[in-house]
């Protein structure tokens, strides 16, 4: 965490409070987007790490897990698959639903997009409970694929304890950048 790069990728994400609704600090990520020095910082983080990890798939999140995945997939020589929420992909799907801290949801992936065996990175932009990423690494299991880990811009510090415990996320190990401001 002192990489000076960390400074400047957190402080070019806006906090919006109650957003969407009252009690929520919602961080977001567009403003990463605009400072094109902070967001290729950030993907070139998320590069350096998995670069040499034999990973074959970078599985994005929608919708703000598609802004970082698909630049890390092309940088580390993976494919992109996203994931998606329902009724959106166009293809026979394989679905996990999950709760949400504010209501529920459910993700979809195509059958044959992952391999058995494959090694696959997660990306979102934010985790704050982490059910949306246990239901990302239950669909990449369901086809046998393995979560080598899944990675974050930013982490919710009030869930971070138990997500990169031992138990926490399915057991898979769990990468922030920054944490909230
Ligand atoms: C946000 C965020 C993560 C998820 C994290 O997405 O981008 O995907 O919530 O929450 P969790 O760790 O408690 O599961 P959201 O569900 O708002 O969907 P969107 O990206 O389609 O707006």
């Amino acid at each position: 965490q002192d990489d000076p790069r960390l400074k400047a990728i957190s402080e070019a994400i806006r906090v919006v409070p109650h957003f969407p609704k009252p009690g929520i600090m919602f961080h977001d990520i567009t403003t990463l987007l605009l400072d094109h020095v902070a967001f290729k910082d950030a993907v070139d983080i998320f590069v350096d790490r998995y670069r040499d990890m034999g990973i074959s798939v970078v599985a994005g999140v929608e919708a703000r897990g598609f802004m970082f995945g698909p630049s890390i997939a092309l940088a580390i020589g993976a494919k992109f698959v996203p994931l998606r929420k329902p009724r959106k992909l166009p293809g026979e799907v394989i679905s996990e639903a999950y709760v949400l801290e504010y209501g529920k949801d459910c993700l979809e992936m195509h059958v044959g997009a992952v391999h058995p065996g494959e090694r696959v990175l997660v990306i979102d932009d934010l985790v704050a409970t982490g059910g949306t990423l246990s239901a990302a690494i239950r669909l990449l299991e369901r086809v046998g694929a393995q979560v080598v880990e899944c990675a974050c811009v930013v982490g919710l510090r009030e869930y971070l304890y138990v997500l990169q415990g031992q138990h926490g996320l399915n057991e898979k190990p769990l990468y922030i950048l920054v944490e909230p401001r």
